[in-house]
Order: structure tokens, then C-alpha cells, then sequence
């Protein structure tokens, strides 16, 4: 048995038992090997290291109610894996043998998924790079997809307490702006200096970005995507081309109609900040995160939160509930590994 304080558990990097590796050469990708081989070997010249061609997935793994392990919608990260593949010129992996690949890491570090009623996760990140050696910017013709998996707690250090933003406005010279709609490592990279500059200078954990063209819309934050419940009662989440197809939101977009809760999904204004009841933070890692207040230079939002609103709480409870087989998966979101 592993030693691990599942009650200490972060969102932290750790090494489990193995990692799933595959090849892809020739135009065509191996059948893949387990291994505890967490290294990469490849020339100074690789093409990820200069053109950035890298992309990455992050889903979950639950220990259910009725002790089985299941993955949360692993079909929509290989869907959403093959988008982000074909617009840097990356080859697709199929997406049954993605959900295959996830189920067969997960089973092979089964002893590392969280205890029921813990509050952790088993996190799987799949990343994708291209290795061909070249200096014309050009795409690689060899490539690695790796997925590993690691138990994680909360990604912010509150858990379900609000955090507070800062609204990033200093970059407009990245495109497209933060993170973008492909889950691709330069997306991130062009994120990386707004969010130190919410943490050092506003002691904000995380930033928000605005629309790169205007900065009138609120497009999503440097983890996650934005989501807020409106006085009446709705739930408002951002349109835009630039932001991740969060499949978080997705599901509590069909959460919140199953509760009845109207859902708009729009341009949101940054003004708009001022008028809503309640505001968070979505995605994998941070699931339904609060935000308490958002700092736009001198202009502060505040929530007057000290934890989860009502609003969001219910729909919270309820997601929560269908990953660890607690209320009826009618969505058939949930895929059995053990
Ligand atoms: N937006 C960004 C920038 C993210 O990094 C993530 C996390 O993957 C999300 C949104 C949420 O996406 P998902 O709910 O699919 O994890
Ligand atoms: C996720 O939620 O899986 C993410 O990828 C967000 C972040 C940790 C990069």
C-alpha cells in the first residue's frame, strides 16, 4: 500500500507507479507501453523547445461511493486533445484509445486514487510534444504523447473559500491573449507574467483576462473559465473565441438547467462584475472555485463572500455528487476503470 496523508493532499506534482507513453513516427503511433520512466530524452534541436509544438489535457479520476474508480468524461479531453492537435499541425490520437489509454494508467496506479470522502482526486494530465530535430519553422514529423496521473487536493489553497482576482489589461501584445483556446504550452507561457503580477503585486492568485481586442469582455481566468449567477438567479458565462472549451463548464451548464436555473452563455462586460451576485472560477483543477472580490487597477469588486453563494453550492454539490456516484450519472458522464 502507498503512504500518503490523502488529507494533506495539494494540487502538486508527485510520481505514481507508471506513466502511458506513445510514439508516433512514420505517420502512425505505437501501441503504447507502461513504464516508471519519467524522462525525456530528445535533441537540443527538437522542435518543441524552439516552436513550442506541445499541447496538454487535464481530467480526473474519482473513488466512487461504491468503491469503483471512474474517469469524469475522458471522451471530451481526447476530443478536445485532437481540436488543439489539428490547429498546431500535431497528429490526432484517437479517441477511444484515449479513454482506453486513461483507464489503463488509472487501473495501473489504482492504489494512488484518493479514499471516497476524502475531498482528493486522481488527476491525469496527457501531454503531447513534437521531438523531430529541425530549425525551419516547420511541424514535427515524431511526436510523444505521455499521460501520467497523481492524486491532488484543492488547486487554490482555500478549497471552496473564495479567492480574489486581478483583471489583466497589460497583455494585448500576446495572441491570442492568456491562455487561449488551445490547450498549447505558448498559450500558457503568455499567461505566466500576468499571473505573477496578480500574486506579487496584488497578491491576487489568479488573473482575469479581458478580450485582447478591446478588453471590454471578460474572457476567463489563467486556470479556468469565468462563470457568475446574476441577482435574479441566472447562470452567466462568457462567449469568446479566445477562451478553453471548458468541459467543466459544459457539465454545469447542464447541471444548472437540470436544477432549473436559466443559463446564459454571452458576452459578459466587465462592468457587468458589479451587478452579479455571485462569480467563480471553473475548470479540472479548480472546480468551482469562489471568487470574493476582483481588482480592476483601483476599482474593486467585492462579493462580500466568505464561502461558496448558494447558487453555485447547489450546483456544486450536485457535480460533486455524480463523480463519486452519489446521484444518478443520467448523462452517462462517468467511465468505469476497476
Ligand atoms: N480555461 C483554462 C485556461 C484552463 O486551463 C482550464 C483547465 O483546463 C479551463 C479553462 C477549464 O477546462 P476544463 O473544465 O476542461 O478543465
Ligand atoms: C486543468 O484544470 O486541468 C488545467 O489544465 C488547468 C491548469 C492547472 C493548467
Amino acid at each position: 500500500m502507498v503512504n500518503i496523508d490523502w488529507d494533506a493532499l495539494t494540487f502538486q506534482f508527485s510520481k505514481t507507479k507508471s506513466v502511458i507513453r506513445f510514439k508516433y513516427t512514420n505517420g502512425a503511433w505505437d501501441d503504447g507501453r507502461l513504464t516508471d520512466d519519467y524522462t525525456v530524452t530528445m535533441s537540443v534541436a527538437a522542435n518543441v523547445l524552439h516552436y513550442g509544438q506541445a499541447i496538454f489535457e487535464g481530467l480526473k479520476a474519482f473513488r466512487c461511493k461504491d468503491g469503483k474508480v471512474r474517469i469524469f468524461r475522458p471522451d471530451e479531453n481526447g476530443r478536445r486533445l485532437n481540436s488543439s492537435a489539428r490547429q498546431i499541425v500535431m497528429p490526432e490520437f484517437p479517441v477511444e484509445r484515449f479513454v482506453e489509454a486513461c483507464r489503463q494508467l488509472v487501473a495501473d496506479n489504482i492504489e494512488y486514487v484518493p479514499p471516497y470522502g476524502s475531498g482528493g482526486s486522481m488527476y491525469i494530465r496527457p501531454v503531447m510534444y513534437g521531438t523531430t530535430p529541425q530549425i525551419g519553422v516547420n511541424p514535427a514529423s515524431d511526436f510523444e504523447l505521455v499521460i501520467m496521473c497523481m492524486p491532488v487536493g484543492s488547486y487554490y489553497k482555500n478549497g471552496i473559500k473564495p479567492v480574489d482576482a486581478m483583471i489583466s489589461r497589460d497583455f494585448d501584445r500576446a495572441a491570442p491573449h492568456g491562455t487561449g483556446h488551445i490547450k498549447c504550452a505558448g498559450n500558457y507561457a503568455a499567461s505566466l507574467l500576468s499571473g505573477k503580477t496578480a500574486k506579487e503585486k496584488y497578491h491576487c492568485p489568479v488573473a482575469l483576462f479581458l478580450d485582447p481586442g478591446t478588453h471590454t469582455y471578460i474572457d476567463e481566468f489563467g486556470t479556468s473559465n469565468f462563470l457568475a449567477i446574476s441577482k435574479d438567479g441566472k447562470y452567466v458565462t462568457s462567449l469568446s473565441e479566445s477562451i478553453l472549451p471548458s468541459i467543466t463548464n459544459k457539465s454545469l451548464m447542464q447541471v444548472a438547467e437540470d436544477l432549473g436555473m436559466p443559463v446564459e452563455r454571452r458576452k459578459v462586460r466587465a462592468e457587468e462584475l458589479a451587478d452579479f451576485a455571485e462569480v467563480a472560477a471553473c475548470g479540472t483543477a479548480v472546480v468551482i472555485t469562489p471568487v470574493g472580490r476582483i481588482m480592476d487597477g483601483d476599482k474593486v469588486y467585492d462579493y462580500h463572500l466568505t464561502t461558496i453563494g448558494p447558487a453555485l453550492k447547489a450546483i456544486y454539490d450536485r457535480v460533486l455528487a455524480i463523480q463519486h456516484g452519489e446521484y444518478p450519472d443520467t448523462h452517462n458522464w462517468m467511465v468505469q476503470v476497476d
